[in-house]
Formats: C-alpha cells, sequence, structure tokens
C-alpha cells in the first residue's frame, strides 16, 4: 500500500469507529474534552509533521469534542445526520477533488448535477424548466434568489442594475411574515435593503402569515414566504397569498429550508398545496434530507435570469449559460449536488417519502410524550418541528441546563410570542422510536430535578 492509500485507510478506519460508537457517545462533548481542543492550537508547526500523526490527533481531539449531531439523539436546531450513501459518495469526491465549476472543468460533476436538478424538480414537483444551483446553504442559496428577484422587478420597471447599479433605483419592498428566519434577513441586509424597506405581515396563532392582514403588492415588491418555519414546521398558506402577489407583479420567494420537503411526502403534500406559484425556492440537503453539510440549492422559475444575475464568465473560462458557476455565489465549487443525486438515486421517490413520515410521525410521538410530562407543546406538529414550553416558561434555562448535565439528548431554547420556550426537531435518518423514548425519559428526569430544585 502507498503512503497516500495507508493515510486514507486509516482515515477510514477511524471514521468507522466513530460511528460505531455514534448511539452511545455524549451527545455533547463534556468540559474535560472541550478543554483538550487547546492541543490542536498553539504555535504555528516550523517542522513537517507525519500525517498519520497529524490525523490521529484530529481523530482522538477533535473526534472526542464533537458533538454527536449525526447521531439519533441531537434535536436541536434541524441539523440532520447524514445518510451512509451520501458520505460514502462524498468520500469518493474528495479523491477526484473536481472543481465543479462547469463542464470544461468536470464533465462528471456537470452531469451528476444536471440529473440532481431534474430529480429535485420531480420530487419537489415545481415547474420542470427552472433553474436549479447547487450552493452551500438555504442562506447562500436565498442570497441568490433574492438577487436574481432585485434584477427582475428592477429591470420590469425599466432600470438596468447591471448599468446603473443600485443608486437611486426605484425602491423595492421586501413582505417578510413576523417568524422571517433570520439568515433570510441577513441576505436582504446584504442586497443593500434597509429595515425600512422591509414589511413586516403578524402570523396567526399557528405561525402562518396572515392573508388579511397583507399589505398592498405592486411590481417592485418581493414577498418572502416560508415551507416550514424553524419553531413551529409551520407553512404559509401559499394557495391563498401567491396568485394576489403575483396578480400585482410581485416576485414571490419560498423559504424551504428543510419544510419544501414536505412535497416528497404523500400524507403532507397538501401543506404545500400553491407553493409551485412562487417564482423561487430554497431548500437544503443537509436538514432533511440528511447530506453531508453544504449542500443546498436555489431554485428560480426564471432560468435566464438567474443564470445572468449569477454570471460569471470570463475568458479564460467559457462555459455553457446554465454552468454552476453561473447559477451560484462561487466560482470554483465542490459540486453541493453531489449529496442530493446519491441520495435521490439510492432512496428513490419512496424512500425519501418514507424518510419524510417517519420524522413526522416520531415527533407526533415525541409531542404526546412531552404533553403526558406535563409539558406544553405549543405547535399542531404539522411537520417535524416540536415547539414546548414549561408550565413556568422562566424555567427554561434551569431546564436546559439539566437537560445538558444529563447529556443523553440535546436540544436547544427559543422564543416564542416573546416567552422562553424549547424547540426539538426531528430530522436524523437515525432518530427511532429508542431515541424518542430516551428524550422523552431525559425530559421526565430534568423536570423531576427542576421540582427538586424549586422545593429546595
Ligand atoms: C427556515 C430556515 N430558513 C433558513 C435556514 C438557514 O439554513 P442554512 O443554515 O442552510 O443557511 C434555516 C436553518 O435552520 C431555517 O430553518
Amino acid at each position: 500500500m502507498s503512503d497516500e492509500q495507508e493515510l486514507y485507510h486509516a482515515a477510514d478506519k477511524m471514521a468507522a469507529d466513530y460511528l460505531a460508537h455514534i448511539t452511545d457517545r455524549p451527545v455533547f462533548p463534556g468540559p474535560d474534552m472541550v478543554a483538550q481542543l487547546e492541543q490542536l492550537g498553539g504555535a504555528l508547526p516550523t517542522q513537517q509533521n507525519d500525517p498519520h500523526a497529524v490525523l490521529d490527533m484530529l481523530s482522538r481531539i477533535g473526534g472526542a469534542a464533537t458533538t454527536a449531531t449525526n447521531g439519533p439523539n441531537y434535536f436541536g436546531f434541524v441539523i440532520g445526520a447524514l445518510l451512509p450513501i451520501a458520505g460514502a459518495a462524498e468520500r469518493i469526491a474528495l479523491a477526484w477533488d473536481q472543481c465543479a465549476s462547469s463542464h470544461v472543468n468536470s464533465p462528471a460533476m456537470a452531469a451528476i448535477e444536471k440529473t440532481a436538478g431534474q430529480w429535485l424538480l420531480e420530487i419537489l414537483d415545481l415547474p420542470r424548466d427552472t433553474a436549479v444551483g447547487f450552493g452551500t446553504s438555504a442562506t447562500a442559496c436565498g442570497f441568490s434568489a433574492l438577487a436574481a428577484a432585485q434584477t427582475y422587478l428592477l429591470r420590469q420597471s425599466g432600470w438596468d442594475l447591471d448599468r446603473s447599479g443600485l443608486r437611486g433605483a426605484p425602491p423595492v419592498r421586501i413582505v417578510v411574515p413576523d417568524t422571517v428566519h433570520v439568515t433570510v434577513k441577513k441576505a436582504i441586509r446584504l442586497l443593500g435593503f434597509g429595515t425600512r424597506d422591509i414589511v413586516t405581515v403578524q402570523t396567526d396563532d399557528f405561525g402562518r402569515m396572515r392573508p388579511d392582514a397583507l399589505p398592498h403588492f405592486d411590481a417592485l415588491t418581493v414577498l418572502c414566504l416560508q415551507a416550514g418555519d424553524v419553531n413551529t414546521g409551520e407553512f404559509d398558506r401559499f394557495s391563498d397569498i401567491i396568485p394576489t402577489a403575483k396578480a400585482a407583479g410581485a416576485w414571490v420567494h419560498v423559504d424551504g429550508a428543510f419544510g419544501l420537503w414536505a412535497r416528497a411526502s404523500q400524507d403532507k403534500r397538501s401543506s404545500t398545496d400553491g407553493v409551485e406559484l412562487a417564482d423561487s425556492w430554497t431548500t437544503d440537503g443537509h436538514k432533511t434530507l440528511n447530506t453531508a453539510y453544504d449542500s443546498a440549492v436555489t431554485i428560480c422559475r426564471h432560468a435566464d435570469l438567474l443564470a445572468s444575475t449569477m454570471n460569471a464568465e470570463a475568458a479564460y473560462a467559457p462555459s455553457e449559460t446554465d454552468a454552476q458557476k453561473n447559477l451560484t455565489l462561487e466560482f470554483s465549487r465542490r459540486a453541493h449536488g453531489l449529496g442530493f443525486w446519491a441520495v435521490l438515486q439510492t432512496l428513490g421517490r419512496s424512500g425519501v417519502g418514507s424518510m419524510v413520515d417517519g420524522y413526522c410521525a416520531l415527533a407526533t410521538q415525541l409531542a404526546e410524550g412531552c404533553r403526558e410530562a406535563g409539558v406544553t407543546v405549543l405547535n399542531r406538529v404539522v411537520f417535524n418541528q416540536v415547539l414546548c414550553q414549561l408550565a413556568d416558561p422562566a424555567d427554561t434555562p434551569a431546564f436546559l441546563k439539566l437537560i445538558e448535565q444529563d447529556n443523553a439528548v440535546w436540544f436547544g431554547p427559543t422564543m416564542w410570542r416573546g416567552q422562553p420556550a424549547f424547540r426539538l426537531s426531528v430530522s436524523s435518518w437515525r432518530t427511532d422510536e429508542d431515541a424518542i423514548r430516551r428524550a422523552l425519559d431525559a425530559i421526565g428526569r430534568a423536570l423531576h430535578q427542576l421540582e427538586c430544585q424549586k422545593n429546595g
């Protein structure tokens, strides 16, 4: 075996050993493990080191201080785990080390991402002639979609953004729900919009934009809706809202970072009815679909427009209009669509549907258990998110501290309607009924300890 092969072999063995214990390892690293991370720092090495020693150090010290997000017991944020085929495909792709900018750079990756894009439109049942750009995150992909929206609306009003820039341009307004995700706000800010350009619409008791509270739409409005609110998992009422906005000439963007995958489930699909009427959509692979991190997508109905907005043609790097470098922020890039291809090729339509249905069924089970334990479940649990509140919401930090010390499962805090709450997300293919039981046991233990603390 060559040195190179030996090194990769050693890495594969370490990775396999890590995964063999993923269910039993502490879900969050203990303070001693975190303290050891100092050993990965220190002065910049002046001499060469043995790659095996470097790998060993990384695996021992770094690995010990990881959060077990790839396991069944992590319910924080909407993290998602990694399906074996998605991880394995990335492993091969690392050996290939393709710069997947265009066909000229990598015929293999260009073909794979093209197919992944077509399959994605099929499984999400979105208009088939749209552009599909694979990027690193819903944040970055949302940015691209909103950049296209801005270009489009200004162009329609007779303003050439490429020539004249933003200064002096007709004012574009952005309409968002009061539950809008922070990363959409970030994209809006980076695109040059100020808070005075943003109109925030109240949501109903479920967390959906209220159709009776909509502002006036016109041809200089971008409306941002959500397929899957991060707290409640709720879906905006697309059929009731999008036609009105479109009739006025507005652009409609849907942030579906994790919830757009409801389209793949026969049971849940109707929550997204009408979403196909929008102009642009974003979703992640690294959440619901359980691909590796840095895998997301911008889908844009106006294919040429996305391609001209994100265009990165250079004399030394000519390519097709719909090359990935012309649809995304990155120029040199790895194939962020590879994980989508690998998972869709492996699970197919029915497998993805079952995975999504599985999350939803387990989330419902979790919510029932929480209610039985005396916790208020604030949402309807329409998807994979369970939003909870203690009888006294002010107890939330102490309760979460106990959950953290117990270290059987992990989930974090949030705020709902100005009150502390906490949220569990079922988004790992490894989470099963045992993991739900472990979560409910941990919640029961923490509630009991909290009661003891309060009673002195
Ligand atoms: C609804 C929603 N939108 C956008 C994002 C941002 O996604 P990413 O972390 O991939 O940028 C998230 C992340 O949790 C989310 O839940």
